[in-house]
This record gives structure tokens, sequence and C-alpha cells, in this order.
């Protein structure tokens, strides 16, 4: 039987290899990272990065799920990206030093690893191409936000709704599911509608045979979403 130490080295070394940093490192490669990252437990709920705070470490998912978001005074919130095993965040403040540009909060019970600043810049002086690699990943989130933009300002709610759902759908069993946790808030707060809106907008779907709507799940029946009404 594995001792704890030997799991926990197991499992730092599947979690790096699923992080997109990291997947195209040598096993050598990875003892560097590993040796100088820590691993991070936090509850539910629990705030791990506030927008606007100063902070310069990296976070990999080793277990669980955030929700990556920016918010107003009064409260309001806009989801920009649920994130779970094997992705990561924080590399914008670990990079540029500036303070963070979202919040970071937990969907459910997480487990990270965490590395600093000047863990980052050891790394990278030992293994210079993991620098060509963070390159990579930032190019395809500017891709990614580049494409929110586009869904936020090109199409009507109905679109950011149907558009939503098919982001986030996995296919299980041979069903497109979208299985988060997600409520109808949540979802409004990835589309930038009210609740009554996207409730309105599901229940559309649902009556027009494109989804099914069960308690804790959507299943895409019809993956032809219309963009709108
Ligand atoms: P940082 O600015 O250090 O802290 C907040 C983090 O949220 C940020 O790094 C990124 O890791 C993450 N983040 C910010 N904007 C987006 C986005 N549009 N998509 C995915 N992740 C993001």
């Amino acid at each position: 039987m594995q001792n704890t130490r030997q799991r926990s080295h197991t499992e730092r070394s599947s979690t790096l290899k699923a992080v997109p940093f990291f997947t195209q490192l040598t096993e050598r490669e990875l003892d560097v990272v590993r040796s100088v990252a820590t691993e991070k437990q936090y509850p539910k709920n629990a705030v791990v990065l506030t927008e606007g705070e100063m902070g310069d470490s990296l976070y990999m998912i080793q277990s669980g799920k955030v929700k990556v978001f920016i918010g107003d005074q009064d409260g309001r919130e806009m989801i920009l990206k649920l994130l779970g095993p094997g992705d990561f965040f924080g590399e914008m403040s670990m990079i540029d030093k500036q303070p963070r540009s979202a919040s970071v909060t937990t969907l459910e019970g997480s487990v990270f690893l965490v590395m600093s600043h000047s863990s980052f810049e050891k790394c990278i002086e030992q293994v210079p191409r993991i620098a060509t690699i963070v390159m990579r990943i930032l190019a395809q989130r500017v891709r990614e936000a580049d494409k929110k933009i586009g869904t936020l300002a090109l199409m009507d709610v109905y679109g950011r709704v149907a558009s939503t759902l098919l982001e986030l759908a996995v296919v299980d069993n041979g069903k497109m599911m979208v299985s988060e946790k997600l409520s109808q808030q949540d979802l409004a707060n990835m589309v930038g509608a009210s609740r009554e809106m996207v409730n309105r907008i599901l229940k559309d779907l649902s009556d027009r045979g494109f989804i099914s709507v069960e308690s804790k799940s959507i299943t895409i029946i019809n993956r032809e979403l219309p963009p709108s009404l």
C-alpha cells in the first residue's frame, strides 16, 4: 500500500500532467515543478482570490471546481469561466505582478497545488521552455475571451444561453449533458441576463424539444439549438 507521501507524489504527478502548462514536460522537468509547488485545501464556497487584491501565486486544481468572476459594488457578478481538475488560475498576477483581474471562489471542496512567482522563476531557469508553454496558454485565453466578447456583443440573450449550454455540455453515456451544479442564477451570471429571462429561455427550449431540464442537469436533445426565438 502506498504511504501518504508516495500517494501525494503520485497525485501531484497526475495533476501536473493534466494541467495544460505542464502536459508537455518530461518526468524530470515535472520533478522541478513538483519540488516548488505546495498543496492547499479549501472548503466549498471559499474565496480563493479577490479581484483587485495583490497576489503572485498560480493555482493548479488537483480536485474540485471553482468559478472565475468579476463583480460590481451592487453584488452583481459576471462569471467568466468555470474551472475543474487539471485547469489553473492566477497565472496573470503571477506573471505581471498586477492586482488580480478577477475573483475566484470554490463551488465545492477543492485542493490546489500552488506556486509563487519566485518558484515559477526558478522553474523557468531550470526548464526554459516553460515560458513558451505559458505564452501558448495565454494566447488561448485571449482567444476564448475574444469569443466571449463576440457572443456578448453580437448575440441576443437567447443565443448566449444556447451557446453557453453547448460550451458547458459534455457527452455522458452517449447523452450531451450540462451536469455542472449550476443554478439558473449562475447561468444568468454567465450570459449577462436576469434569472427570470434565463428561466423563460430554458422553458422555451424545453417546450420546443431542444433540451430537457432535470433538477440537477440539462440534457441537450437537439444540438442545433436555435440562436434566437
Ligand atoms: P489573476 O489575474 O492572477 O487572478 C484571477 C484569475 O482569473 C486570472 O489570473 C486568471 O487565471 C483567471 N481569469 C481571468 N480572466 C479569465 C477568463 N476570461 N477566462 C478564464 N480565466 C480567467
